[in-house]
């Protein structure tokens, strides 16, 4: 597999980066630039918590990976002058570990999910009664001598965050009063972060090469933050460390990054559909064999960004490549030639 310096998850090899995240993450609502119809509707519920004086309703943040779930929940906490916990699905092994993790907490404190979708079956029966109720019911003993306790819990707030509402089961979802998706930024918020960004790391960056540098961003923070350092990087060693739109350009050149923002990986699982199969449709499969990811990095983490940018489209039949794509890849119909050549 590809390494992809545009992958928006954030396990990435680069081992600075987790700690550069922690520096750029904004602390409140006014340095979290975007998500406007988001931070309205939470600056409301946040309001009126406070003035009832009770813990923020349950909130379930989901949308692709790097685009702010993680430091919105902060953000939260920190507007709401709570307590945060993290934690994520995959780490909550069993009932006795939310047990723990909940009766830790205090009133009005958060407790912040990642990956709330893969928490396991177990663990989300147990987390239903202490979403609704702030209960905890634990099993005492096994077999016929076994019994249960009801345990009064704290009036905590739960903050899910998951890449895929789809694999949330229904009871878990509709426990949460605020559900809510965040979105692509525009070329124009994530100029802003990355000035911001160039801003606290001390980067010198033109204008120009901000606005250049963000149309190649995938309208994502996570991206455009690693692609700023990338460039930073070249700048210092290529030049004298200023950023230019000169060195923005051929600093992407090499990275193999497009005007789209689109890498080596999306632009062969494009003209793998146009070459080979007219254009489409095909099935999420197909496009995994393509490109030999997995069929959840397709879904979560390549194809959000190309059908927000209308190179792709889903239809019932499944993904098809639009003219855009055709434009973009200088490529046209005569191309489906190439299939008769392979059957
Ligand atoms: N609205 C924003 N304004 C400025 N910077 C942001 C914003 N949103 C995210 N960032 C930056 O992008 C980085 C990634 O954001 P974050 O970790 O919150 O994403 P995420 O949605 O939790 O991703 P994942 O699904 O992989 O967990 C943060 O460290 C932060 O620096
Ligand atoms: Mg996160």
């Amino acid at each position: 597999m590809i390494e992809r310096i545009i992958n928006a998850a954030d396990k990435q090899a680069d081992s600075e980066e987790p700690q550069i995240e922690v520096t750029l993450r904004p602390r409140d609502f006014n340095s979290y630039i975007g998500q406007d119809r988001l931070k309205n509707n939470l600056k409301l519920a946040i309001a009126a918590a406070k003035k009832r004086n009770e813990p923020l309703d349950h909130i379930l943040l989901y949308g692709p990976p790097g685009l702010g779930k993680t430091t919105m929940a902060s953000v939260i906490a920190n507007e709401m002058n709570a307590q945060i916990r993290i934690t994520s699905g995959p780490a909550v092994e069993r009932p006795g570990d939310l047990a723990s993790l909940l009766t830790n907490l205090s009133d009005n404190d958060i407790l912040f999910i990642d990956e709330i979708h893969r928490l396991h079956r177990t663990v989300e029966e147990v987390l239903y009664t202490a979403m609704e109720d702030f209960k905890l019911d634990i099993m005492l003993g096994k077999g016929p001598s076994a019994r249960s306790l009801r345990l009064d819990l704290p009036r905590f707030t739960i903050i899910g965050a998951t890449t895929r509402t789809g694999s949330i089961a229904a009871p878990l979802r509709d426990r949460f009063g605020m559900v809510h998706r965040l979105d692509f930024y525009t070329p124009e918020q994530i100029e802003a972060i990355i000035k911001r960004a160039s801003k606290i790391l001390n980067i010198a960056i033109k204008p120009q090469a901000a606005s250049a540098l963000a149309q190649r961003s995938r309208l994502t923070p996570r991206i455009a933050n690693r692609l700023l350092r990338r460039v930073r990087d070249y700048a210092d060693i290529n030049g004298d460390g200023i950023i230019d739109n000169d060195i923005t350009r051929k600093a992407l050149e090499l990275l193999d990054i497009d005007e789209l923002g689109l890498d080596p990986v999306d632009r062969l699982l494009l003209s793998t559909i146009i070459d080979n199969y007219r254009g489409g449709p095909v099935g999420v499969e197909t496009l995994a064999a393509i490109t030999a990811e997995e069929r959840a990095t397709i879904e979560d983490m390549i194809e959000p960004y190309l059908l927000q940018i209308g190179l792709l489209e889903r239809t019932s039949r499944g993904r098809k490549v639009t003219p855009k794509a055709y434009t973009h890849l200088n490529k046209t119909n005569a191309d489906h030639s190439n299939q008769s050549k392979l059957v």
